[in-house]
């Protein structure tokens, strides 16, 4: 296991009977509802909700920027009152900062932090650029960095923190096919070097069997979670296991309640449920 910056802590997140709504009555909507899992202990947990389901709210909840009308949230048993250095949540429009060179950016948080000797923050930042690819660019600015490359520079930035929990709202989202696999490898690399509690947010299907721990599936608005799988895919983890027979069952038992969840969400005029269904029918009718 790779030294952290800070001692490996025990983190374990309990989310009891969440219940988020906006408006008011009579006319409030209910976004989550009695909204119940645990993020246990150095695993990383996946949540998978077709969009619009509540991720993001949820995902203020846990972050402590919100508060539930019902439920509560617990960090190693003690409720969650607001903010706190304890969980970093990285939002889908996070960015570098244009001002700092990729090592800046990387070095930003123990820095502030001022909790790790100077050459220790060194030490780790030259180890993670060189994981991500970047040990060449690292006196370069964002601008001069291509998309992919500064998502890489962010997932170096984040994972140096070393928080207790790490919650990630769908990183890899508008990235292109392939730079998004190789997202999610640098990212599986990293991660398996050390064990944190991490909660990712996605919306896609083999990103989400191929990073989890545990898969947590979320209904349609108001979201609650409908099924929860564990995913024993040995580790490492390799693109190559996304074509054995228990990696598609996998996916299969998955589909089949996202597929359930669409039909409800069309049946309403949703149309990113309308999407999923064509989308389903390609890979699952179509191909069989
Ligand atoms: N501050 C708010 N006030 C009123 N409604 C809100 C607020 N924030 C979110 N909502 C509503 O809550 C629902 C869930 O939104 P949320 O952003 O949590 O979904 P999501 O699952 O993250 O969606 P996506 O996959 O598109 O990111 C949406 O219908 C949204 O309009
Ligand atoms: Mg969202």
């Amino acid at each position: 296991m790779a030294e952290a910056t800070n001692a490996p802590r025990r983190a374990e997140v309990t989310v009891e009977g969440l219940t988020k709504r906006y408006g008011y009555h009579p006319f409030w909507h209910e976004v989550l509802a009695d909204c119940s899992f645990t993020l246990r202990d150095g695993e990383l947990t996946v949540l998978i909700g077709p969009s619009g389901c509540g991720k993001s709210t949820l995902i203020n909840l846990l972050a402590g920027y919100d508060k539930p009308d019902q439920g509560r949230i617990l960090l190693n048993g003690a409720p969650v009152a607001g903010p706190g250095s304890d969980r970093l949540v990285v939002f889908q429009e996070t960015a570098l900062f244009p001002w700092m060179t990729t090592y800046g950016n990387v070095a930003y948080g123990p820095r502030v932090a001022r909790n790790v000797p100077k050459e220790r923050v060194d030490e780790r930042v030259q180890a993670l650029l060189e994981k991500v690819g970047l040990q060449d660019f690292k006196a370069k600015y964002p601008s001069q960095l291509s998309g992919g490359m500064q998502r890489r520079g962010e997932l170096a930035r984040m994972m140096i923190n070393d928080p207790a929990v790490t919650i990630l709202d769908e990183p890899f989202r508008g990235l292109d096919a392939m730079t998004r696999e190789l997202m999610q490898e640098y990212f599986v690399t990293i991660l398996e070097e050390r064990s944190q509690t991490v909660l990712f947010v996605t919306s896609e299907i083999d990103e989400a069997i191929f990073l989890a721990d545990r898969l947590l599936i979320m209904s349609n608005r108001p979201g609650a979670i409908l099924k929860e799988m564990e995913i024993k895919l040995p580790r490492p983890r390799n693109k190559d296991m996304l074509q054995t027979e228990e990696y598609l069952g996998y996916k299969r038992e998955a589909l089949e309640v996202l597929h359930a969840e669409a039909i409800k969400a069309f049946a309403g005029g949703s149309k990113s449920a309308q999407d999923f269904l064509e989308a389903f029918h390609k890979e699952h009718v179509e191909q069989a």
